[in-house]
């Protein structure tokens, strides 16, 4: 089927917006009809016996992988790691007995991630695909699948899959922790309750655009930015910087906020844009704080996604701000995906470049 831009000036964009929609088409996939309990398909292990998770993926997938080790870990006290895809199957890793591996990617074809895959079944390991084409080689060769509801994707940049991927890694953490027995009902509930509000959340994390563009033109004139999180808006920085990388082609890195000191501190002044991730309800606010702190001490310019509650606590000194609903942690990943997407494609735009079609990169790597 032919899919256009509708009333929109690029895909990424459109894509950006449809993310409401299919968060919530991918989570009634894996919920039952009245939403409490969250079903699983078919595992090729009993999801309560799992000695260890290993998820593997390369780019986008990868940094919904990293989210979904602290699901896994805090939620399932499931022993997870996370791999790259390309670097896990050449170190040759002894599997463990009893182990899940995860693929995660959209397309279904990355030569890297199904190598990872392969490597995987070879040695006898249960494996479980999380892909956005049903009829891919990863789907049709992972042990079980679970299958993200996206839609097509054409921008090459990833957005609506990242974020029904950490649909469904949210899911089989829920799953996975009520079978260990860590997750009692009344936990579920409120866990898939804070699910489900997350399209009605996130739609309104949308109307936001009109402010994220004007930051975004001022981060456009900067050379090298800084991204910060700490817990799972760890990867989420990794990820604004993939994006600004990608399709703004700035130089950007994310950081864990509390490796500052060993290292990017000393890039801080006014003309590197800090942009900071930081839910007040996360465990670590307080300390990402401190480290927001610090670099406003030294020059820096912030700029702060938070809730209300967190921009009164630590917005001060801020350069600009973006406020965004205050939700429980455990979706927040899923909301403050869209302002750091939202923040490079303005930025791309900004500058003029292919949003679409960046420059020597590929939608499916499937070449090593
Ligand atoms: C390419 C794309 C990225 C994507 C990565 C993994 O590099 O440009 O947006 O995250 O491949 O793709 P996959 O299809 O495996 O999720």
């Amino acid at each position: 089927a032919l899919v256009g831009k509708g009333e929109y000036r690029h895909f990424m964009l459109k894509e950006i917006y449809e993310q409401p929609a299919v968060i919530g088409d991918t989570l009634h996939t894996f919920l039952n009809p009245l939403g409490q309990r969250v079903r699983l398909p078919e595992l090729p292990v009993d999801p309560g016996g799992v000695s260890r998770v290993t998820l593997t993926a390369c780019g986008t997938a990868f940094y919904a992988g990293m989210v979904a080790r602290y699901w896994l870990e805090q939620e399932a006290r499931q022993p997870a790691e996370v791999e790259i895809a390309s670097e896990w199957r050449y170190r040759a890793p002894p599997l463990a007995d009893d182990g899940l591996v995860t693929a995660i990617s959209q397309s279904g074809e990355t030569a890297d991630t199904l190598g990872a895959l392969r490597f995987a079944r070879e040695r006898g390991a249960a494996t479980l695909g999380v892909v956005n084409v049903p009829e891919s080689t990863i789907a049709r060769e992972a042990g079980g699948v679970m299958q993200t509801l996206a839609g097509p994707e054409i921008g090459v940049a990833s957005t609506k899959a990242f974020t029904t991927q950490l649909t469904v890694l949210a899911c089989q953490a829920i799953a996975m922790g009520r079978a260990r027995g860590t997750i009692s009902p009344e936990r579920e509930e409120a866990l898939t309750n804070a699910l489900l509000e997350v399209p009605a959340r996130a739609a309104e994390v949308l109307n936001h655009d009109g402010r994220i563009q004007r930051i975004a033109e001022w981060v456009a004139a900067a050379r090298d930015v800084l991204y910060l999180g700490r817990g799972t808006m760890y990867p989420l920085a990794l990820e604004g910087a993939l994006k600004l990388k990608e399709i703004s082609y700035i130089h950007a890195e994310g950081y864990a906020g509390g490796e500052m000191k060993h290292g990017p501190i000393a890039l801080i002044d006014e003309g590197v844009p800090v942009i900071v991730c930081a839910p007040s309800t996360s465990p670590v606010f307080d300390k990402m704080a401190g480290n927001v702190q610090e670099t406003i001490a030294r020059g820096g310019k912030v700029v702060l996604f938070s809730d209300r509650e967190g921009l009164e606590r630590m917005g001060e000194g801020a350069t600009a701000c973006v406020e965004l609903p205050k939700v429980d942690p455990f979706v927040a990943p899923l909301l403050y995906a869209i302002p750091v997407q939202l923040l490079a494609y303005h930025a791309a735009v900004a500058k003029g470049t292919d949003v679409d079609q960046p420059r020597n990169l590929a939608k499916a790597v499937t070449v090593e």
